[in-house]
Order: C-alpha cells, then sequence, then structure tokens
C-alpha cells in the first residue's frame, strides 16, 4: 500500500485564529521585529504582536478574562489594560498590536487602580457564593479577586438572583447570574464551533449572553458539545451533574454498578489532581474506581474495537455495492458516528446527508447494550439491577445516552454519563488521592481493550483504528507503517486528506484490487461544515471514509475535560495516548480475544448482522431547525 498525504487549505485548527493574528501579518510583508520595553525589560518580537504576547516572552503575568488562546480578539473585559508610552488611554494589552518600538508599563499605580474597578464592577453583579460554586478553586474571577485583594465589593454586590438558571438541557446549566459577558461562549459557538445558538443581545449595563430568542438551551440547535463550558472562565456554564445518581446507585446493596472508562479521560484527569498534563493515569484510576465503591471497571477501548468491527464491515460491504453491485443507491462516502455532538449537528444542518453516517452506535453505547445483554446473561446478573455508568471526556454523550434509541436492551443501556470532572469530584469526595495510589487491572471480560480503540481518543484515531483492521483484513497483510504509525492521518490540521492504494489483495477482497481509497479526517464543528459543504457540492465523490469529531482535537479536547483545555494541553493528552498505546498488548481491534469471543459466542453470524443491527447499530432523526 503506499498514500498520500496533504493537508485542507481551508482546515482550522483550534487554535488558528489566534495564530492567524501573527501569521497575517508576517504573510503581509511585515515580518520585521520590533522592540518591546516591558516594564523595562526588552523583548524584540514580529511586528503586529500584541503587547499580551510579548509579556508572555519575557515572563511578565498580564491578567485576562475574555482573551482565550484557542479564540478570536474581543477586547472586552478591559482586565488586561496596561500603560503605553505616548497613550493618553490605558489600552488593552490582549489587542495593542505593536509596529514599532513601544515602552509599557504593566503594573503601575494607575493599572493597578483601574484593575481594581474593573474586577470590583465585575463582582457587583455577580450573583453566587464561591463555596457552593462548580468552580471554586478553579475559576478566573476568584483568582483574580485574590490576586487584588479585591475584598471590599467597593460598588456594592447584587443580593439576589436575577436570571432563573436554566437546567432544560441534558448535558449543560446555564447560570447567568455567574456571567461576566466576557463572550468566550459566543466567539466559541459561532466562531470555533460555527453552530451559533449564543449571542450577545442589548447594550450596555442591559447586555446579556442570551440563546436564539432566549429559548432555553434544549428549545435551540445546541449540540451539546459543551466547548462552551471548556471555555467559560467562571461558574455561568457547567455540566449537568449527576453525581447524586451515582452515589445512590453505589449505595444500594442490591445494584451493581459498573463504569466504563472511554480513553481520553485517562490522559486527563491527573491535571484534576495537580499532575501535569500529558501523563496518562489508566491504572491508577481503575484503582480509585473502586475505592469510590464501583463494582466493576471496564474499558470502554473494547467497543471502540467492536465499533472498528462494525463500522469497518459496513464501509467493506458499502464499497462492495458500489464497486461490484454498481449499487445506485449506495451511499459513500461513509462517515463515522461515534461523536454524539457531530451525530447532532448533521441531524440539525445536513440532514439530507444522514445517509452518509454510519448506523454503528458509539463505544459508549455499544457498551451499554453489552452490559446489560451479553454480560448479564454470562454471568447471570439480572439486567434491571445493573446500574450502567460511562466516564466521557464529553457533555454531549448525557444527551446521547438519553435518546430514545437507546433503550435496545430493554431499559436505557448507559444510565448515566459522568464527564471527567464530575468522576474527579467523586474521587475527592471519596478522600482518594489519585496520584499515589497503587495501580491495579481492569476487570474481566470487558476489561480488554487494543490500542486502536485507545486512539480514538484523538483526532484521526478512528480512522487509524480501522485502517489496521480494514488492511489486514483486504490484504492479509500487517499495515507497512512503522510501529503502526500512520502519521497522515495524525495531528492538529482541521482537516487531513490521505490516499491509500490498496495492492495484493487476499481472494475474497479481489475486487479492491488496485483501488484508491480515500479517507478524510476532520475535528471541530467548524471544519465539519467545510467538510460537509464539499460533499453537497459534488467534491468529494471520490472519497470513501470520513472521520468528523465535533470537538477540537478530538475527544481528548472534548467539553467534559479538566478546564483549562487549550492546544498546548490538547497536544500533550495526546502523546500520553499515543505513548500508551505503543506498550499495550493488543494493537489492533480485530485481535482482541475478547471481541473474537463475543462473535464466537453472541454475535454468532458476525459484524453487521442482524443481532447486531439490532443491538449494535442505530437510526438518526432528520431535525432540520426541529429539535
Ligand atoms: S463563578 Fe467564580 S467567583 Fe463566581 S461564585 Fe463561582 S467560583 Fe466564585
Ligand atoms: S457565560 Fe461564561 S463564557 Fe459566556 S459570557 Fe458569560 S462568563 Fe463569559
Ligand atoms: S454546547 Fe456547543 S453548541 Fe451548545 S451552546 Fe455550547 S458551544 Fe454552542
Ligand atoms: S483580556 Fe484583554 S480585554 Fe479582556
Amino acid at each position: 500500500m503506499t498514500y498520500k498525504h496533504f493537508a485542507d487549505s481551508t482546515s482550522r485548527a483550534p487554535e488558528a485564529q489566534r495564530s492567524q493574528r501573527v501569521t497575517d501579518v508576517e504573510k503581509s510583508g511585515l515580518g520585521n521585529l520590533v522592540t518591546a520595553y516591558i516594564d523595562n525589560i526588552e523583548v524584540k518580537v514580529p511586528m503586529g504582536t500584541t503587547i499580551l504576547e510579548a509579556a508572555k516572552k519575557v515572563n511578565i503575568k498580564i491578567p485576562t478574562l475574555c482573551y482565550h488562546d484557542d479564540l478570536c480578539l474581543a477586547g472586552v473585559c478591559r482586565v488586561c489594560v496596561v500603560e503605553v508610552e505616548g497613550q493618553k488611554n490605558l489600552q488593552a494589552s490582549c489587542s495593542y498590536p505593536m509596529f514599532h518600538t513601544t515602552k509599557v508599563k504593566t503594573y503601575s499605580p494607575r493599572v493597578r487602580r483601574a484593575r481594581h474597578n474593573i474586577l470590583n464592577l465585575l463582582l457587583k453583579n455577580h450573583y453566587g457564593e464561591c463555596y457552593s460554586c462548580e468552580r471554586n478553586n478553579n475559576c478566573e474571577l476568584q483568582e483574580l479577586a485574590k490576586e487584588y485583594n479585591v475584598i471590599d465589593y467597593k460598588f456594592g454586590h447584587v443580593q439576589e438572583s436575577r436570571i432563573p438558571k436554566d437546567e432544560s438541557s441534558f448535558s449543560l446549566v446555564r447560570d447567568m447570574d455567574k456571567c461576566i459577558l466576557c463572550k468566550r461562549c459566543v466567539r466559541t459557538c459561532i466562531d470555533l464551533q460555527e453552530v451559533g445558538v449564543l449571542e450577545a443581545v442589548n447594550r450596555g449595563s442591559k447586555t446579556q449572553i442570551q440563546t436564539y430568542l432566549n429559548k432555553p438551551l434544549a428549545d435551540v440547535i445546541c449540540i451539546n458539545c459543551g466547548q462552551c463550558v471548556d471555555r467559560c472562565p467562571t461558574g455561568a456554564l457547567t455540566e449537568k451533574k449527576e453525581l447524586d445518581k451515582v452515589w445512590a446507585a453505589i449505595d444500594n446493596p442490591d445494584m451493581h454498578v459498573v463504569i466504563q472508562t472511554a480513553p481520553s479521560p485517562r490522559a486527563a484527569i491527573g491535571e484534576e489532581f495537580e499532575i501535569e498534563a500529558g501523563h496518562s493515569c489508566t491504572k491508577k484510576l481503575n484503582t480509585a474506581i473502586k475505592r469510590v465503591g464501583f463494582d466493576k471497571v471496564f474499558d470502554t477501548n473494547f467497543t471502540a474495537d467492536l465499533t472498528i468491527m462494525e463500522e469497518g464491515t459496513e464501509l467493506l460491504l458499502r464499497l462492495k455495492s458500489a464497486l461490484v453491485d454498481k449499487n445506485p443507491d449506495v451511499k459513500l462516502p461513509l462517515i463515522t458516528s461515534c461523536s454524539p455532538g457531530w451525530v447532532k449537528f448533521i441531524e440539525h444542518f445536513y440532514p439530507e446527508k444522514l445517509d452518509h453516517l454510519s448506523t454503528a452506535k458509539s463505544p459508549q453505547q455499544m457498551f451499554g447494550t453489552i452490559v446489560k445483554t451479553w454480560y448479564a446473561e454470562k454471568h447471570g446478573i439480572d439486567p434491571k439491577s445493573i446500574f450502567s455508568v460511562s466516564l466521557m471526556p464529553c457533555t454531549a454523550k448525557k444527551y446521547e445516552c438519553a435518546r430514545p434509541e437507546m433503550y435496545d436492551s430493554g431499559s436505557k443501556d448507559v444510565d448515566v454519563a459522568l464527564t471527567t470532572r464530575e468522576l474527579a469530584c467523586m474521587i475527592r469526595e471519596s478522600g482518594v488521592d489519585l496520584p499515589n495510589l497503587p495501580e491495579s487491572n481492569f476487570d474481566d471480560p470487558l476489561g480488554v481493550g487494543s490500542g486502536a480503540g485507545l486512539i480514538f481518543a484523538a483526532t484521526g484515531g478512528v480512522m487509524e483504528a480501522a485502517m489496521r483492521t480494514a488492511y489486514e483484513l483486504v490484504t492479509g497483510r500487517e499495515l507497512p507503517f512503522e510501529n503502526l504509525r500512520m502519521m497522515p492521518v495524525r495531528g492538529e490540521e482541521g482537516i487531513k486528506k490521505a490516499q491509500l492504494i490498496i495492492e495484493n489483495t487476499v481472494e475474497q477482497w479481489k475486487f479492491l484490487e488496485g483501488a484508491k481509497l480515500n479517507v478524510i479526517v476532520g475535528h471541530g464543528t467548524a471544519n465539519a461544515k467545510r467538510i460537509m459543504d464539499m460533499l453537497c457540492r459534488g467534491e468529494l465523490d471520490d472519497c470513501h471514509f470520513i472521520e468528523i469529531m465535533a470537538c477540537p482535537g478530538g475527544c481528548l479536547g472534548g467539553g467534559g475535560q479538566p478546564i483549562p483545555t487549550n492546544a498546548a494541553i490538547r497536544r500533550a493528552r495526546a502523546a500520553a495516548i499515543y505513548n500508551e498505546e505503543e506498550h499495550l498488548e493488543y494493537r489492533k481491534s480485530h485481535e482482541n480475544p475478547i471481541i473474537k469471543a463475543i462473535y464466537d459466542e453472541y454475535f454468532t453470524e458476525g459484524p453487521c448482522s442482524h443481532l447486531s443491527h439490532k443491538l449494535l447499530h442505530t437510526s438518526y432523526t432528520k431535525r432540520g431547525k426541529k429539535i
């Protein structure tokens, strides 16, 4: 097999908006260096660099609130103001590009006074107590109030709630009493995700962040991705907490409480316990989960492997139908369906293209049905006494497990989907010291997953996992990349394209001899939109398989992961995943012995058979503007 790899010039990595601010200047030929003196420290930076960016280079911290690494500039909070020599007014350092020698004071008495006043004004309208707030100890406003010793409510303080909480969504809670109008959520939803259900309405003191027509979040076209939660500096946006349901099940001796853990949280949960990003905690997490009180800890990598078997077979069947049977109705490219934010996005924005979506359920939902069917039967457990929890990097998973299609086991397949942040709360509440725990393994039989399942965590991972299996199935040989690293589909580029030329096939797949398999990988729904627009314009007729993940970076950048999440942290999490993957016993889904067992014992007619369609596949809804 040979491959080609080419990046798409229209794609956007999540940090592209920020880097564009500098690269545009560089492209325009203004790439000369300018000298800045920041608190008398000299630094040379490319012309057009902002004061904030230059200050970072010399380790001077300027406070920010509306600024976020992933987002375009807003310049609305003014907390980053500095004194610029020659300028009468204080300037917002995040949006002040330098084109000539510039002298800046970042903490003069005037600057400190201004920041003090700005913080006092924000706190004046801020209703809520830190001790009862989910962002207590991880809130940018609280942190700045502490740093600037803002303790006196100089301009007063609201004493009662003015805006009722919006708890209508399965995934998110909006508490606008805690909103500081930084508009990070608006820019996330409009610019980064291109969904656009949040907007700033009214002016001046009447400004509010609202949904379309101020409807409850559940009644607008929100895809539940939680990317806005991840970027909100305060407790104004949070996930819908479901800890009480899980504690109640754990405390009930009649319930058999199992948890499946998705690949991404293990590479990120350490950040909740002051472990530096990029350190995987897989086996310590297993121990922590047992100490919290779960009966069994299983690995979602197992059903990621099952997804590869089902979705990979679906792809090969569609290819056969198109190439051999010349069926004009077969829908290619096949598009992945394991990201529930993406599924809701396509249901709303491209309902006419739903036939392209794989019918395979996501690994979370396959797990839910397997636990309450095969596992329950095998171990003589009444499915009604099983409480099935998932640990996910994702807020949209809460919505997914509540979908009416997800009851194929006879009851709700996954009872509760917890985010990484929520499980960290449970671990803390149990007095468990995650960083210092001994390691332990997953439980049998659903604790065996391959490396292919593990790399689902990163953008390109599903594609790479699918290719490891499909290539071997079709040619009888191992994917010919060094150490199985399929680099063309890895990395942060927003849209990646690759071509595989299939040669020397086995007899059964002879019709694929010499075929050029074109694949595309996209992450973040802004990039999904670009891919779907290409599909609608007929530009992807020669494309066969597309992987799309709703969140920037894939699941490891999911809306339920520890806050903060930014480009450097996503990169560190991805490195941890790929590193762990190379040390696993099985690295291809079809080699997983429990996958072989489940097809031998239960889905005896193989992937995409009648029973697997009943339990492991699903259908979608053409929503358009309907909810
Ligand atoms: S949002 Fe921040 S400042 Fe406000 S109550 Fe929560 S922790 Fe405190
Ligand atoms: S909800 Fe959060 S992110 Fe959005 S404007 Fe308010 S404080 Fe900022
Ligand atoms: S969850 Fe996603 S789609 Fe919904 S408001 Fe937030 S960013 Fe927008
Ligand atoms: S961080 Fe600069 S204006 Fe908000």
